[in-house]
């Protein structure tokens, strides 16, 4: 059995796609900025991927069709949950960010009951959008930065892409409530720009997104192979971090 990344570009992405299930692969996970495109090409996806309108595992059937799912929201909560120890019923949370990575984990969140999410981001129409779109689901409110200048939370998810190039979205100084939890969904060898702020400001917990990484991944081997890997020990052990 291997696994390995395969760099495609998106115009290539269905040939790839088609090229490697004849070649004799179970499934594959893709990522940014090809998600999308997965949730178009599978015949059927669950309904978690058809909430996010992304994919980031497609498992090949024996009938040849394709089908697609998506672990993130599962892979944050095992890793919020089961690994951190942080409850997230009748908590109040906000996610930074109103792209495809907060799509991905808002309904996985919801199903745990906070009290609230708050959605910020910097186009505040997209937070609104997104928040609009998960309103059955729970109490959900999209706002800009500007507005998080008198709220607090007890958990904030950063879901925006600012880490990936060592920026920080603009936060308030009193924007954690006592024992928060910070958490990146990014991951990088050395603490996030949000990791840092998060325990400059007293986080209980400030964490990059590297259990997540590791979650998504057992659950997606666990549909194409029936088998859910431990994971605890890759996670604890640093296996990832030391490459
Ligand atoms: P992804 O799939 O990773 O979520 P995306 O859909 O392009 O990627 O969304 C990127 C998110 O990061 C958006 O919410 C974006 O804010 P805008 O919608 O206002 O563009 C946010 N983002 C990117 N860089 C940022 C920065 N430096 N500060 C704050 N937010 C940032």
């Amino acid at each position: 059995m291997t696994y390995t990344a395969i760099d495609v570009p998106r115009q290539n992405f269905e040939a790839a796609v088609r090229a490697f299930y004849a070649d004799g692969g179970r499934g594959l996970n893709c990522t940014v900025p090809l998600k999308e495109l997965a949730f178009e090409l599978a015949d059927q996806s669950s309904q978690r991927a058809r909430r996010c309108g992304a994919v980031n595992t497609l498992v090949f059937r024996a009938d040849g069709s394709l089908y697609g799912d998506n672990t993130d929201g599962v892979g944050l909560l095992r890793d919020l949950t089961d690994n951190l120890a942080v409850q997230i019923h009748n908590k109040t949370m906000l996610i930074l960010g109103a792209g495809g990575a907060a799509r991905g984990i808002l309904e996985a969140l919801l199903r745990e009951k906070p009290v609230q999410i708050v959605i910020a981001n910097r186009t505040v129409e997209k937070a609104l959008r997104l928040a609009e779109l998960f309103s059955d689901l729970g109490d959900v409110k999209g706002c800009g930065y500007d507005g998080l200048q008198s709220q607090s939370f007890d958990i904030v998810i950063n879901a925006t892409a600012a880490s990936l190039s060592g920026e920080l979205p603009p936060l308030p100084e009193t924007l954690l409530n006592a024992k928060a939890c910070c958490y990146d969904l990014a991951y990088a060898s050395q603490p996030t720009p949000f990791v840092q702020w998060g325990r400059d400001h007293g986080a209980s917990i400030s964490t990059d997104g590297i259990g997540m990484l590791v979650e998504q991944a057992a659950e997606a081997f666990y549909l194409w192979r029936g088998i859910r890997p431990e994971t605890r020990s890759l996670i604890q052990g640093g296996v990832l971090k030391q490459g």
